[in-house]
């Protein structure tokens, strides 16, 4: 798996479970980097994966007002200790990474800082090759501030028509709003081949994979596990199954 992926979808369609999923796949595939960013202001990722937040990119961003307030540091200096902090803020769990976005705040006058902060996480990302974002449930926003240019857009739904059409539309803002190369459906808690084929049928969206619901997921929900010691299951065999076609 290489390039960045934005997982987004409806609200609890499975984002964050699918982000988790990947994430334990990135252990497997020992000899390539990951990053999974949390960009949930509400931040179950962190909670999926049992990493702790160190420091959200929205702290450091608050920092780094103050300091400009004080006027302690030039905009080279500024540049050269962002770097430093965003990978102080980095969680790691052998050869993945974790970031959390926090909570945003509004624009006001510093979106200088927003550029700035935005340059360095895509600068972090290129020593990476998989980066997941875990986005925002709906017609996200935070994506843009977190990186410019994405490769995959993940539309994650259920089977329902509510899920698929927030998955459309997401697709409508995202064709305007932002830069990706591809985009794609997964279908998520699946229980049978018919299902599958009838909501397949019911969307334009193109289908590039599906999880089967799996009582493992709730299991490690319900115990508050994390899903990097998740065992072989019918969803982690799902996710390496789509893992083949996602090379971006
Ligand atoms: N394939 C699956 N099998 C069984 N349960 C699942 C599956 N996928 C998700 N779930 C359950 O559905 C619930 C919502 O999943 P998740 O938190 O991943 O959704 P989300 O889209 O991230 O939600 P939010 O929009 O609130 O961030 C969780 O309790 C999770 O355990
Ligand atoms: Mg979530």
């Amino acid at each position: 798996m290489k390039g960045i992926i934005s997982i987004c979808g409806k609200g609890g369609v499975g984002k964050t479970t699918l982000a988790a999923l990947l994430s334990r796949l990135v252990l497997e595939e020992k000899n390539s980097r990951g990053l999974a960013i949390d960009a949930d202001p509400a931040g179950g990722l962190s909670l999926a994966l049992s990493l702790p937040i160190k420091k959200t990119v929205n702290d450091l961003r608050k920092s780094v007002i103050a300091s400009i307030k004080t006027h302690s540091t030039d905009s080279l200096n500024l540049a050269a200790s962002i770097d430093y902090q965003l990978l102080e803020a980095l969680s790691e769990y052998r050869n993945l990474a974790f970031l959390a976005v926090g909570r945003p705040e509004e624009e006001g006058f510093y979106c200088q800082v927003n550029t700035f902060l935005r340059e360095a996480i895509e600068k972090m990302a290129g020593h990476f090759d998989l980066v997941l974002i875990d986005a925002e449930a709906g017609v996200e926003q935070v994506n843009r501030r977190v990186m410019g240019q994405i490769d995959l857009l993940l539309l994650v739904s259920d089977l329902s028509a509510k899920g698929l059409r927030v998955a459309e539309t997401i697709k409508q803002v995202a064709d305007e709003a932002m830069q990706y190369r591809s985009a794609g459906l997964l279908i998520n808690r699946v229980r049978s081949k018919k299902e599958l084929a009838e909501v397949q049928q019911s969307t334009h969206l193109p289908l590039l994979g599906w999880l089967p619901e799996d009582p493992r997921v709730r299991q490690f929900d319900m115990a508050g596990r994390s899903f990097l010691e998740l065992p072989d299951c019918p969803s982690l065999q799902a996710v390496r199954e789509l893992s083949r076609s996602l090379i971006v």
